[in-house]
């Protein structure tokens, strides 16, 4: 065979092998922590305590994730109604101290290790009433609710804290954590104000916008809820006057529960439709959740889903979930033996966490050697 004919072979070859997974990393959740309450008492947990209700990184072990495992990529989330109490409302005006706790975390991830951070309300597209998340509180751009807040404050809300992040390169701004049960059209709505806030704030870092149906990947293509439309149907028409947005897919468990100890959805089956919807509509995806328990069914499945994202462009960055430094010896899915990702900790039965189960023998194989480590986050 001429050496012409070999050339795109070789290059084909080599894309599918060094596949760009820019970021990698684990999420850090405990901002949003101490708000439930089983009877929805409206209020519970805030504003909260700091490193007692909530909190948002243990710097000892984001420097472990950094400097002995190499990933270059933390999601770090907090609450919409902590970073603008109800007195408030949602918009421009911030609760000085949760944001420079919040910052300080943001910072010493991106400025003192130099790795990535995602900014994530958690807030599943609601704000109001966290008490019985993620089914609590008023959608928000819902105009049958006076209660609700605005998409308009929505994008303030968006433009504020972008422009407090706008000289930072290394923020990615995660517009909301998994939108459900409301029209795919107005979650479309309210996703194009975010990206309209974060730009006429003048920041140019990468964005991830979340589809409906707590943004399961698996169900991108159908209906979820109570017949609310695909996000495949809407998530195409975003528009970003500087093209640096992706989608933000979750695939927690991989069974969808993130309680189940058993494995039983394979991510690359699961994901085929959205990876062709991706590729269809030139997107990029980043998944920001997915999990398994310390079993080896698991092991494998989990170990199958990331070689899944490496093997296809579409997929740019995962993070698993979750560590976080109030978890204590809570499992954050998968049962009582598989305890969270936090370096070090011990889970419900007094054994080593997920960090030395599930981490040690699905994700630290699989960390690229070429992550993205300079310049402004992005799709390349
Ligand atoms: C933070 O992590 C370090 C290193 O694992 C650990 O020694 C320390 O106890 C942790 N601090 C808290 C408050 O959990
Ligand atoms: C702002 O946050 C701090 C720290 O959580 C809290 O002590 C304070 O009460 C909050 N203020 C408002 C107005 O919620
Ligand atoms: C919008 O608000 C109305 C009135 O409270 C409510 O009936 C409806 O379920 C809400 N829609 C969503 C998507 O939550
Ligand atoms: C993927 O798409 C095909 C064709 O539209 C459909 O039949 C199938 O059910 C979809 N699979 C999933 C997991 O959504």
């Amino acid at each position: 065979m001429k050496l012409s004919f070999l050339l795109p072979f070789i290059f084909l070859t080599i894309a599918t092998v060094w596949a760009k997974i820019l970021y990698a990393g684990v999420n850090e959740s405990g901002g949003e922590f101490g708000v439930f309450s089983s009877t929805g008492a409206k209020g519970t947990g805030l504003p909260g305590r700091f490193s007692v209700d909530y909190a948002f990184i243990n710097k000892s072990t984001v420097d472990i994730f950094v400097d002995q495992e190499k990933v270059n990529f933390f999601r770090v989330t907090f609450l919409m109604e902590r970073m603008c109490p109800l007195s408030f409302g949602l918009g421009r005006k911030f609760n000085e101290t949760y944001f420079a706790e919040f910052a300080d975390a943001i910072n010493h991830i991106t400025v003192k290790k130099g790795a990535y951070a995602l900014l994530d309300p958690h807030n599943y597209m609601r704000y109001n009433d966290p008490s019985m998340q993620p089914f609590s509180g008023s959608v928000i751009g819902n105009t049958s609710d006076p209660t609700a807040a605005t998409t308009k404050q929505f994008e303030d809300f968006w433009h504020e804290l972008a422009s407090r992040f706008v000289l930072n390169p290394k923020v990615v701004f995660g517009i909301n954590n998994e939108p459900h049960d409301m029209p795919t059209e107005l979650l479309l709505k309210n996703n194009q104000a975010a990206i309209n806030g974060i730009r006429s704030a003048g920041a140019v870092q990468l964005i991830l916008a979340p589809g409906n149906g707590f943004t399961g990947g698996h169900s991108w293509t159908q209906v979820t809820g109570n017949g609310d439309a695909p996000s495949s149907d809407f998530m195409n028409k975003l528009v970003d006057p500087i093209r640096n947005t992706a989608i933000d897919v979750h695939e927690v468990n991989i069974d969808f529960s993130g309680s189940h100890a058993e494995c039983t959805q394979p991510g690359p089956s699961n994901l085929a439709n959205i990876t062709t919807w991706l590729k269809q509509n030139s997107l990029k995806a980043f998944l920001s959740e997915f999990g398994g328990g310390n079993n080896e069914n698991c092991f494998q499945q989990v170990d199958d889903l990331v070689k899944y994202l490496a093997a296809n462009d579409e997929w740019i960055g995962w993070t698993i979930w979750a560590a976080g430094p109030i978890w204590g010896t809570a499992s954050p899915c998968c049962g009582a033996d598989t305890g969270s990702l936090e370096p070090g900790m011990l889970n419900d039965l007094g054994q080593p966490d997920a960090f030395s189960t599930v981490w040690a023998k699905s994700i630290r194989p699989n960390i690229p050697k070429n992550l993205k480590r300079n310049g402004v986050s992005g799709l390349n």
